[in-house]
């Protein structure tokens, strides 16, 4: 059997059909297929705007730049996410710091973020932005974090990488209804696909102007916004600087042909997920708690070792791998990564984001994972507790 991934991108003939349509085009780069990309998005998840990017770490980026925080002004954000989160912050001349996990379902802690809030406004070192990351897909619960953010004036990203097509309180992720803006990356493991890419959605007018003109070398082609004289059709101003972060035609189309699928991709996520849990229980692992009102994507399906298992770790990791089948950690905690610990991060300073490093891991989940794998998968896991434990 060929060895399997922890995720992996579902790719149909109309994607490459479509793919092919916009290499026949007259645009290879961002044109009309990105602008309807974009509105299609915004139409799914109900948000004013919408902006595609050529990467997630790309879209955190210019959704922290968007926010026109101060240089040196604090935010907060999780340990256990992929780096590209907190160096969005650290991009946009921000000083990081970090909130720990919650025990049960692996999100950020609102209890400790209030806590931590609490003892910020004390000393006067409030942050300006807090970015949270939907772990897995699973969405933080949004109501409680602005009712957090109204009372400590702190502004939201929501990093959706893992959650396109997540629901809380019957809204779509990406609603942006209690956020500043959100993020989603197109990367091959993710929900949909362009390869590489991501979007930015906001319900603010001003993030999405902002947005606009970072993508594009802050370049402004809005004649209304011209400072000066306009001299003519070929005319355009520079008003702050910005990146080539565009999105192009390509990558436009997969993603729009990918949109068509996203249901069914949802429906499979959910389904080998539900197999998963069936089958795994009265193992001694934990799977992430769901909260009322939240809806995972699945992303990723992570197991975590009961604690007084952690010394097995590493035999389990290997365990698998050695059998074909690619978990994976996600994710190491940042604030330990060499570059973060320049800043004073040290061990024990998030005691839960690092224990959870030590004892989870992302079996495959993907929609094309056949049955015949999803029993092979839990064969093995039930093999290995039978052995060691
Ligand atoms: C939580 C999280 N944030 C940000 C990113 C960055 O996205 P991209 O790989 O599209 O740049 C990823 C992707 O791996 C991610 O998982």
């Amino acid at each position: 059997m060929k060895s399997l991934r922890y995720s992996t991108q579902t790719i149909n003939k109309k994607d490459i059909r479509s793919v092919e349509n916009a290499l026949y085009s007259n645009f290879l780069t961002q044109g009309p297929k990105t602008f309807e990309f974009e509105k299609k998005v915004k139409i799914f998840v109900k948000s004013k705007f919408a902006l595609m990017t050529n990467s997630g770490s790309s879209a955190l980026l210019l959704a922290c730049k968007a926010l026109s925080l101060k240089k040196g002004d604090l935010f907060w954000t999780v340990p256990n996410s992929f780096v590209a989160t907190a160096n969005s912050g650290i991009l946009s001349g921000l000083r990081v710091d970090f909130v720990d996990i919650d025990p049960e379902n692996w999100n950020i802690s609102l209890e400790q973020l209030e806590n931590k809030l609490i003892n910020a406004k004390k000393k006067r070192k409030l942050p300006k932005l807090i970015i949270v990351v939907h772990l897995a897909g699973l969405p933080v619960n949004p109501i409680k974090l602005r009712n957090l953010s109204k009372k400590y004036k702190f502004k939201i990203i929501e990093d959706a990488s893992h959650s396109f097509g997540g629901k809380y309180f019957e809204q779509k992720v990406g609603c942006s209804k209690w956020s500043d803006i959100t993020v989603f990356s197109f990367h091959p493991v993710k929900i949909i696909t362009t390869g590489e890419g991501g979007c930015c959605t906001t319900n603010q007018k001003k993030y999405y102007e902002k947005l606009k003109a970072l993508r594009n070398n802050g370049i402004i082609k809005d004649k209304k916004k011209f400072k000066f004289k306009n001299l003519g059709p070929w005319y355009y101003e520079q008003h702050s600087i910005g990146y080539n972060f565009r999105m192009n035609e390509l990558q436009s189309s997969l993603g729009i042909s990918q949109l068509k699928n996203l249901n069914v991709f949802l429906q499979k996520r959910n389904k080998i997920a539900k197999f998963y849990k069936e089958n795994l229980k009265n193992l001694p692992i934990k799977f992430q708690k769901i909260e009322k009102n939240l809806n995972s994507t699945y992303h990723l399906f992570i197991i975590k070792l009961e604690s007084q298992h952690e010394s097995l770790y590493k035999k389990f990791f290997n365990y698998l791998r050695s059998k074909k089948i690619f978990v994976n950690l996600h994710y190491l905690p940042i604030h330990l990564q060499p570059f973060y610990r320049k800043f004073g991060f040290r061990s024990n300073q998030f005691p839960i984001a690092e224990k959870y490093s030590k004892t989870a891991l992302s079996i495959p989940i993907y929609p094309n994972l056949k049955k015949k794998e999803q029993i092979k998968v839990v064969n093995l896991i039930k093999s290995f507790f039978n052995k060691y434990v």
